[in-house]
């Protein structure tokens, strides 16, 4: 496990360029993968309100785009002084790449936990239960 500490205050750095026009509630998120890479994503939010993307799906889809496939741990901050768990569309995404991932939890002091996705999400989907 990479240094927590670090995931955070990139995810919160990562949070500063969110598009947030309408909700104003801007989230970073960092992605670290096995590699060693870190990919943070931000939410992108758009008139069409559905259409938004959070920021963890983001950042996957950036990495998954570089070649990336296998994730370590993902940090996920906004403006809450609650910390920020990722959204229930995202933790099946996350499901998709990840048999064991932990998810850092921040809120925007810096203050984090540890939650492992399978307890986030147990029994997430995976088509035919095989190969990815
Ligand atoms: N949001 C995220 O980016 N990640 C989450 O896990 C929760 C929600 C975004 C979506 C939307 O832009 C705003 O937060 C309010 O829902």
């Amino acid at each position: 496990m990479v240094d927590p500490e670090k995931l955070v205050k990139m995810a919160l750095e990562a949070r500063k360029k969110a598009y947030a026009k309408y909700s104003g509630f801007r989230v970073g998120a960092a992605l670290l993968t096995k590699s060693g890479k870190i990919y943070t994503g931000v939410n992108v939010e758009n008139s069409s309100y559905g259409l938004t993307v959070c920021a963890e799906r983001v950042a996957v889809f950036k990495a998954v785009s570089e070649g990336e496939r296998e994730f370590v741990a993902i940090a996920i901050a906004s403006d809450s002084p609650d910390k920020t768990v990722p959204c229930g569309a995202c933790r099946q995404v996350l499901y998709e790449f990840s048999d064991d991932l932990d998810v850092i939890i921040a809120d925007r002091d810096g203050n984090f936990e540890v939650v492992k996705l399978k307890d986030l999400l147990p029994r997430g989907f995976r088509l035919g239960g095989g190969e990815y």
